[in-house]
């Protein structure tokens, strides 16, 4: 018998508990810096330095960081369900906890990339890439993301997964950032819907829905052992 797909679709807020800010939650990240100046194309062309400080920052606190009981139980999920994690996050805690099938929309903060070639990407060892740090091509190394202004080479392929969801779950996103937060427009109309967070807002747009308003420790372990049963 085939398994049913689960489409996971997460966002900052799943990776709160284990201690990595948000982005628009009060004292996240895009208060304490502006977006143009660390996470566009212009910021890297005006001051790569500064560019890859921040995302060495995250880097850091991101390895320091372990998956908590909201990553750990969606793993459970594949026990019965084809599961697919579609994320925003740029952090890597979905894959140490063991989920198998993680797409990353924003990119990889453990990974590397060449500033002329976007497919020579690498693996980062220990923490940092600095200015004078080269790509097999002869440019600078810059960060595996996706920033403001660019596109998002995988989108296409998530709308095609989200497409064929037998339930989709949303987790810890304020779906805010376009296109990711277009995602769920791909979902058929009749599939289970849920969405896990402390701040839902009302979301009469998405049909068919169930909002649970609480954190991902709680909702997420919470939803996946109904889904068990
Ligand atoms: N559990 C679940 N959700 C939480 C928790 C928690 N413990 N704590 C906060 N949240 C929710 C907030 O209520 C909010 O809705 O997480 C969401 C975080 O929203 P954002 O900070 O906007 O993060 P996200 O939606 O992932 O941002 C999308 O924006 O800056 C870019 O590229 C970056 O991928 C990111 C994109």
């Amino acid at each position: 018998m085939t398994k049913k797909k689960i489409i996971v679709f997460t966002g900052a807020g799943i990776s709160a508990e284990s201690g990595i800010k948000t982005f628009r939650d009060s004292g996240g990240l895009w208060e304490e810096y502006k977006v143009e100046d660390v996470a566009t194309p212009e910021a890297w062309e005006n001051d790569p330095a500064m560019v890859l400080s921040f995302y060495n920052k995250r880097r850091k606190q991101v390895m320091e960081a372990q998956p908590n009981t909201a990553h750990h139980a969606l793993v459970e999920l594949e026990k019965k369900f084809d599961v697919h994690i579609i994320t925003q996050n740029i952090d890597d805690l979905h894959e140490r906890a063991g989920s198998k099938k993680v797409m990353h929309l924003h990119g990889e903060i453990i990974k590397s990339r060449s500033s002329v070639d976007p497919d020579l990407t690498y693996m980062i060892k220990g923490w940092e890439i600095n200015i004078g740090e080269k790509c097999v091509k002869g440019s600078q190394l810059r960060p595996h993301i996706v920033w403001f202004g660019e596109s998002v080479p995988q989108m296409e392929d998530a709308g095609n997964l989200a497409a064929k969801a037998d339930i989709f779950i949303i987790v810890g996103t304020s779906l805010n950032v376009y296109p990711a937060a277009g995602l769920v427009d791909f979902v058929p109309h009749n599939t289970p819907k849920y969405l896990i967070d402390p701040q839902a807002v009302s979301k009469d747009y998405i049909s068919n829905i169930t909002v649970k308003k609480e954190k991902a420790g709680i909702g997420v372990p919470e939803l996946v052992k109904k889904l068990l049963i």
